[in-house]
């Protein structure tokens, strides 16, 4: 084994009651790609914060060759080597790139007086080292999510790093975005340097790692050699369960079409889309990014009302032109982007549940009394399995997964006939995935009408009975996904 540049020894980090961290052991060796993976809430972001510095563990230490910590500042485990690229980058929006770039690195030499000319040479050493093309001058706000992390990159590279931690790298990446990173990810190990990348999906621990560690529930499950892995071992080690196929076959509670979508378009966006979807039925729509997907979706919610043709609900034509008018035809709505639309991360997870300016417009629960309103909180929580010791804490407390569960406890709490959703798996792990695609099976089972907009092919194949692939703004394909295979419908969407 190469030498190791960090190695953590059973560190324990509890918060309140929960011990987020139950004597976690783990070694990095110099220039490897090590993959942390593990559910939701098992315990990653806490232990790359112990070791970047931000938590101080309640016992165990971390160690750097011969040095030995206890607790580490900050700074300390930058003059370390370690560089963390959190998932919001930790960037400045409003500043260049030049100034993100070398922000940091003034600060770090106190200098006191800014040197224009300096700053332009170490901006342009650091995008350098990993061929990355920006203009200095733009602001940062303005670029890709990918270009944001490329200057994240840079500007961890500015301080010698030996160890770069990348926090769920990929999530808000394009397939495309993920090769380009994985390129660099390779560059980085040629120079030597080692990274840690947190990712639960499977497909990206076997590309890009050659070791892995996986956390479950705080505790360290095993390290292992990527290549020794499979899909059956991993999701095992990841879950502790092991999970049957699970294939939704609809069981219609009526044979009226719920929602009928006739000749639909938004001038350029989509058009001509044709469909019909029935109490108890699972419909996909799929479809590469910018083939119109989520703006029909948005058509359906009243967000982007379409401009050409019709929906009809329960038969009689109805005008969706406002989240008020999808409301009250008893349509909800999961976004994708959970964090910027469908949660309100510094409010409880049970005011999340039962409170929000939806009730305003739906009054579906504005009299609810206090009573009332915790049995409510109560039941979904439990029929949704949200893990949390109490409603009272805020949302953000929660891990990715269940923050999901309450963006969809929040919407099943008002009595709906069509559910829409966009992504509703995306950023959650394979165990909590499995579990919401039970839930919207059995609330399909139940009546509802559900639409599932999802580029996730194993999660349309495995929900739908009847989806549609969309291509550059129009419905190309529509088919049972009983009759094909999954790389049939990836042929359809390229
Ligand atoms: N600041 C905090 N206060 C209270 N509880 C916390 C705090 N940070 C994390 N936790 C809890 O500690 C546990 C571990 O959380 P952590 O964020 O480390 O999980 P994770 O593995 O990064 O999950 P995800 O995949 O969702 O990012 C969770 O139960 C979480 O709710
Ligand atoms: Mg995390």
């Amino acid at each position: 084994m190469a030498q190791t540049v960090l190695e953590v020894v059973d560190i324990k980090k509890s918060f309140g009651a929960v011990e987020a961290l139950k004597g976690v052991s783990m070694e990095i060796a110099a220039g490897e790609i090590h993959c942390l993976a593990g559910e939701n809430g098992c315990g990653k972001s806490t232990l790359i914060k112990v070791i970047s510095g931000v938590y101080a563990p309640d016992a165990g230490h971390i160690e750097f060759g011969d040095k030995v910590y206890s607790k580490l500042s900050p700074i300390e485990s930058i003059m370390n080597g370690i560089q963390v690229i959190y998932q919001d980058f930790s960037i400045f929006p409003n500043l260049s790139v030049m100034e993100n770039l070398a922000f940091n690195s003034e600060l770090k030499d106190k200098r006191k007086f800014v040197n224009w000319k300096r700053f332009r040479t170490i901006a342009e050493e650091a995008t350098s080292k990993i061929d990355f093309k920006v203009d200095l001058d733009a602001k940062v706000g303005d670029l890709s999510v990918a270009d944001k992390q490329l200057v994240a990159i840079s500007r961890a590279l500015m301080f010698n790093a030996k160890l770069i931690i990348m926090d769920e790298p990929t999530t808000a990446l394009t397939r495309k975005e993920v090769n380009s990173l994985f390129k660099i990810i390779l560059a980085l190990k040629e120079q030597g340097i080692s990274i840690l990348f947190v990712s639960h999906k499977l497909n990206e621990v076997f590309e890009i790692s050659e070791r892995f560690t996986i956390l479950r529930s705080g505790e360290k499950i095993i390290t292992g050699i990527t290549s020794d892995l499979d899909d059956k071992k991993f999701t095992y080690y990841m879950t502790g369960r092991e999970f049957e196929d699970i294939r939704f076959t609809p069981q219609y509670a009526s044979q009226e079409p719920l929602l009928e979508v006739q000749d639909l378009g938004l001038s350029g966006c989509y058009s001509n889309v044709n469909f019909t979807l029935k109490k108890g039925e699972i419909l996909g729509i799929t479809g590469l990014l910018g083939s119109g997907r989520t703006e029909l979706a948005l058509s359906l919610f009243g967000v982007k009302k379409a401009d050409q043709g019709r929906i009809l609900i329960n038969g009689k034509e109805a005008t969706i032109d406002s989240v008020i008018s999808a409301i009250n035809h008893k349509i909800g709505y999961v976004p994708d982007d959970r964090l910027s639309e469908g949660l309100f991360l510094p409010q409880s997870i049970g005011d999340n549940i039962t409170v929000s300016d939806l009730d305003n417009i739906s009054n579906n629960f504005g009299i609810l009394d206090k009573a009332e309103r915790k049995a409510e909180i109560k039941k979904w929580i439990d029929e949704l399995a949200i893990a949390t010791t109490d409603p009272d804490n805020p949302c953000s407390t929660l891990s990715g997964g269940n923050q999901q569960k309450v963006v969809l406890a929040k919407w099943l709490a008002r009595n709906l006939d069509i559910l829409i959703l966009n992504g509703p798996t995306v950023g959650v792990d394979i165990g909590s995935k499995h579990d919401i695609h039970l839930i919207l099976q059995s609330l399909a089972h139940k009546g509802l009408g559900i639409i599932i907009i999802s580029d996730d092919l194993p999660e349309i194949m495995q929900n739908c009975s009847n989806v549609l692939i969309m291509k550059g703004g129009s419905v190309i394909a529509q088919l049972n996904p009983k009759d094909i295979e999954e790389n049939q419908l990836s042929q359809y969407m390229m």
